[in-house]
Formats: C-alpha cells, structure tokens, sequence
C-alpha cells in the first residue's frame, strides 16, 4: 500500500486497547487475542476497499505507512465500533483529554463512553444542528461524531482547524463528508456497516412486498368503503414468483437483500456496479450492464452507496428503459433518483409502482407530487431503524 493509496476511512477494531503512547510499535503484548475482528476501509478516489480479518499488526503498518508522524503522538480507540469508537487521542492541543463534538442528542450510553476518555461537548437535540452551530461546536475539537443530516465540507473542516484528527459517521453512507477534502487533510472517517444490513434489508424487501401487492392501496380502500365485492382484477399487483430482480449495487445490503428474497422463488438475479462480486456466486447473481438490468429486471432497487457517478441515475432515460409492469425500490439515497422523473414514470404508466425510503431533500415536502400518487409509497428514510440496528450503530453490546 502506497502513500497514494491511503486508508482514510476504516472501521472498527473490536475491543483494541492501546496500553500508552508510542504504542504502534508491533509488540502490543496480547493484543491480537484482545483483537476478534479488525476491518479497515480503504477509500481511495474510487471507492471503498475491504480487508477483512486483518491482523493489528497489519493496522498498525497501516497507519505508520498513512500517518506516522501523527499516530506517533495520537492514536484512537474504537471500541466495538458503532458509536462507541470511542476517540482516545492524545491532543496535540493543549488539553489532554481530546475534544470531541456530537452532532445530536444520542443514546448516553454512547454519550458515557465517549466520556471515558474524551471531553464532550454536543448538539443536545433530536433536531439537526445548523450549520452555524455546527462551524460554532467544531472549532478546535479533536474529533466529531456527526449523522448523515450533517454535511461535512472544506468549509466546516477549515471552521474545525488544525486539532481535528477523526471524524466518525453514525451511518453506512458517507456521502455527506467531503472524503477527498478529509484525505487531503489526513482525517480518517468511520463509519457504522454491517450493524445496520439486516434491518435495511428487511426493510427494503418489506417495502417491495408492500408496493408490488399495493398493501397501502387496499388498506385504505378497508378505510374509505372502496373496497366492494370479491373482484377478479381489483388489487392485482405484481408477485416475486418468477421474477427477475435487478439490484443497483451489490454491496452488503444488496446482497443481503438478494439473499433475502431468493426464496420468494425470484428466477433470476441481475446486479450492476462497479465491478464484479465474488459473494454473488453463492446466489448464481449475474453482473449485467445498467441498460441491461433495466431492461429485463422485473424488480429494480436501488441498494447503493450514492457517489458523484450515480447522482441523478434513475432519471427519464433510465424509467424509460424499465418494463412498464416494473417496480422500482430505492433504500439507498434520495439523489440516486431524479424526483420529478419517478413522478412523470409513474404518473404516465412507464412503470408500475415505486417504494423510496429516501429522498431528496430528506424531510420530503409534504405537497410533493410523489405523495399524490396511488402507486407510489414513501416512507421517512427508516431502514436502519430497528431497535436492535440503532443500539448497534449508537452504542456497545
Ligand atoms: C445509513 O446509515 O446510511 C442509513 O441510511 C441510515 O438508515
């Protein structure tokens, strides 16, 4: 690994204790059997690289490679992940307890570790910081614990300054932060996967289930008296049996979802991306074209990472390519979908129905044309929120 090809966004080390300063030395006694799991990330322009089980000594290599001369005189502490990655960074400030800002009112446990070993300082409120407070609580901490409500750009990194050394997202997406501006500045980034896979899965196949069989449709029809006598036709949607089931992004979510849905008795797999996955195999998923996996999935859903390429993906071109008796899911970021596009394809019969869980702008005004139509389900951005999901990403075990 190059100076070029930095890690700047990792994971979580499970339980890894540094004993004192100047630790990244490759004798930390009995580390690795404190050690379960290490995942580091590797973004680099393109995108995010995954070591699995990596070693610490590997880690610590790593991190003498990318920062030495920082990690010589500070290091973090990720404990289990998720929002425990509790930051202990010796300050190059003049405090010896780093400084850490939070962007949200959040589980205290999580709060309480974090206290352990950092100064906290936090945006106390279930609403989402503005960005003058945010400029404001920034300035000269040694970390920031932010959401993905929370947009991390040059501006807010030039207001933090010079003292901060880690930024950790309470989110799988990352695409609120600025991550080439963080390289630059050798800032890495954590973030929160795999504690929240399942539960979007679930949730994006609960919202396929519900859009395909019009679930919302024949709910209120029990409501508002339309519902008359047994009807061959009434309500008919499309069913999974047979099916063709197109994923943008074959990630960890979208696999889990294929994983999920293959014994609906789906026929066929179809996944675009970036590249090829070794993981697809296991489901005999086939990697496609994006035109292609248009063209012949019956079901089409967005399960990516939204990145500068793929802003704006699903637009009229892209609807207009899809069977007119398709369904389109989007768990993934509201700016995968060009709105007024989805509209006019639903609205004119392009496609049958769609389910987003994201929009953009998040929350999505409530006299938007998408909430007009009857085959159109819209839900408030929850696929992570299951109890289990959101303990993981806020706090440890
Ligand atoms: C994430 O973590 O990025 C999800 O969108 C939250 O549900």
């Amino acid at each position: 690994m190059g100076p070029d090809n930095q890690l700047r966004v990792f994971r979580y080390v499970t339980d890894l204790k540094c004993p004192s300063d100047n630790s990244h030395s490759e004798n930390w006694p009995g580390l690795s059997e404190r050690v379960e799991r290490i995942f580091l990330h590797l973004v680099r322009d393109t995108g995010v690289y995954t070591f699995n089980m990596m070693r610490p000594r590997f880690l610590i290599r790593s991190f003498k490679h990318i920062q030495a001369s920082v990690f010589s005189s500070s290091y973090l502490h990720f404990k289990s992940g998720r929002i425990s990655q509790a930051c202990k960074l010796k300050a190059m400030s003049t405090s010896s307890r780093p400084k850490v800002f939070v962007t949200r009112r959040v589980p205290e446990d999580g709060i309480n570790l974090l206290k352990e070993h950092c100064e906290v300082s936090q945006w106390n409120s279930d609403d989402a910081i503005t960005r003058e407070e945010l400029i404001r609580g920034i300035k000269g901490v040694d970390a920031l614990f932010c959401l993905l409500t929370d947009k991390i750009d040059e501006g807010i990194l030039d207001a933090a300054g010079d003292s901060l050394r880690a930024i950790g997202t309470m989110s799988v997406g990352y695409d609120h932060i600025d991550l080439a501006a963080c390289r630059k500045r050798g800032i890495p980034v954590g973030y929160t996967p795999d504690v929240l896979t399942s539960a979007t899965a679930e949730l994006t196949v609960a919202l396929l289930l519900n859009v395909s069989r019009r679930l919302g449709e024949g709910v209120e029809a029990v409501k508002d008296g339309s519902w008359g006598t047994w009807s061959p036709l009434w309500m008919c949607g499309q069913g999974l049996d047979g099916a063709t089931v197109g994923i943008l992004g074959l990630g960890r979510i979208g696999l889990a979802v294929a994983q999920c849905l293959k014994p609906f008795g789906v026929s066929k797999i179809l996944y675009s991306g970036n590249s090829e996955k070794d993981e697809a195999k296991q489901l005999q998923a086939e990697f496609v074209t994006f035109d292609e996996l248009l063209k012949k999935s019956d079901f089409v859903l967005g399960c990516c990472a939204l990145t500068k390429e793929n802003i704006g993906l699903m637009n009229k071109e892209a609807f207009s390519k899809m069977k007119k008796t398709a369904v389109f899911i989007n768990t993934s970021r509201g700016g995968l979908v060009n709105q007024d596009d989805l509209y006019e394809a639903l609205k004119y019969g392009e496609i049958f129905a769609a389910g987003v869980d994201v929009t953009s702008p998040e929350p999505l005004p409530t006299d938007s044309s998408l909430l007009s139509l009857s085959n159109c389900v819209v839900l408030p951005h929850i696929g992570s929120a299951t109890m289990k999901a959101r303990n993981a990403i806020f706090c440890t075990d």
